[in-house]
């Protein structure tokens, strides 16, 4: 069976986390792992090197990975705002790609991913994962056997608190570090990480992990946005400043209204099984919800009954045990298998450079909305 050798770039929490996942796949091999911050490839390349009986290269830098270690895909859980010029010089190199949620912060970024894409013919995928959750895939069936009638309405919200976020990075070590007090957020020896941008002031960059899954169950694409902000402040103990909540609205070309929020500074209450997301999909002739709290359950309603509850839940049950035991509710393993499947049989993936972009762009305009007054904003069409 072929085996493809991967790098990986910027192997920090949330990398380390997807390497063993991903080795769960037969036809996985990491051959090269890059990160800025001080031993940190090099550590995680030995453990990795004695768990799997392996023989990974580390490299402090993209630059060192990309002249010594013969890869046929990259993976890159580095920074997601500057991940897009590694990406595309990896494709322009014949190095097939998945990058991070969220896959741009800019929409020339959206554009230099698309042309990368078309230019080098390399397989490009986000690595978003909601959209495989069990209750997705089944509303996925409704929407394709006519079930919710014409889609009017979508509905969701990313509101993940934590008291404290990894908002800055050590300057000598690159290691991320969670500031508890002003002081401390202040360090002159510390930078601020990307996280501050989103998790303090403009959370709806965040949105792809709502937009992915709800657009692939409405269809269409989104062309218009507007989006209003909280003013910054110091809600809560941290006495961070921070916006606590930015919430969009926005019109698909299948006639669809979205509206989506995101938030990431005050406790906003979890849900049961969907953690810091909830989704809601309204048709002329039903409408389907997940758990609006840890009190709920999913429900359905059909137009001419009553409101039932569902057990769809995220794990789908039916699938073997390297899907069901994966991270997020079983969806993580769902990213490598289809990015791995599109490089050996030469098969366009199902989260490719469009369908990416078109979760990035309308959360990039729905931040500048927010500056603007909620000003309504054009989404470019990237597939013409
Ligand atoms: N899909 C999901 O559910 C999910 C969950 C968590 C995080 N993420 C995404 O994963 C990515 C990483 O998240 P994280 O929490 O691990 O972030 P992090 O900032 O803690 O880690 C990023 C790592 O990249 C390294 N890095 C930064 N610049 C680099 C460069 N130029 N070259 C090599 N390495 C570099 C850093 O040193 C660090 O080790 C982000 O894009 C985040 O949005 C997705």
């Amino acid at each position: 069976m072929k085996k493809v050798r991967m790098g990986f770039l910027g192997i920090g929490p949330r990398g380390q986390g997807l390497v063993e996942c991903y080795m769960n796949h037969p036809q996985v091999e990491f051959v090269a792992f890059a990160d800025i911050a001080e031993n940190r490839a090099a550590d995680f390349a030995a453990y990795y090197n004695k768990k799997y009986n392996a023989n990974a290269k580390a490299y402090t830098s993209y630059e060192a990975m990309m002249k010594e270690a013969k890869m046929d895909a990259m993976m890159i859980g580095m920074d997601p705002d500057k991940q897009v010029d590694y990406a595309v010089d990896a494709m322009y190199k014949g190095i097939h790609v998945m990058t991070e949620v969220p896959c741009a912060f800019t929409i020339k970024q959206c554009w230099d991913l698309v042309n990368a894409v078309k230019k080098t013919g390399c397989k490009y995928q986000l690595g978003e994962q909601t959209r495989y959750w069990n209750f997705i895939k089944e509303w996925r069936k409704m929407a394709a056997a006519g079930e919710f009638g014409k889609i009017i309405y979508a509905e969701g919200e990313y509101l993940h608190y934590e008291k404290y976020w990894d908002l800055l990075r050590d300057k000598k070590t690159n290691y991320e570090i969670c500031p508890k007090n002003l002081d401390e957020l202040n360090d002159p020896n510390c930078e601020k990480s990307w996280r501050y941008y989103t998790c303090l002031y403009n959370p709806i960059l965040y949105m792809p992990h709502e937009l992915s899954p709800l657009l692939s169950v409405t269809g269409g694409r989104i062309e218009r946005v507007s989006c209003f902000a909280n003013k910054p402040g110091r809600y809560t103990d941290t006495q961070f400043e921070a916006v606590p909540l930015q919430t969009a609205l926005m019109y698909n070309s299948n006639d669809t209204i979205f509206s989506l929020r995101a938030g990431f500074s005050v406790p906003y209450g979890p849900k049961l099984e969907t953690g810091a997301h909830w989704y809601q999909i309204k048709g002329t002739k039903a409408t389907v919800e997940t758990c609006r709290s840890t009190l709920d359950t999913m429900k359905l309603y059909h137009a001419d009954g009553e409101w039932e509850t569902k057990d769809w839940g995220c794990v789908d049950q039916t699938e073997p045990d390297e899907i069901k035991n994966a991270s997020h509710g079983g969806a993580d393993f769902y990213p490598i298998m289809y990015f791995i499947d599109a490089i050996v049989n030469d098969k366009t993936p199902p989260m490719d450079v469009y369908k990416a972009v078109e979760t990035a762009a309308p959360a990039i305009l729905a931040n500048e909305s927010s500056k603007y007054g909620g000003m309504m904003m054009e989404v470019p069409d990237f597939r013409v």
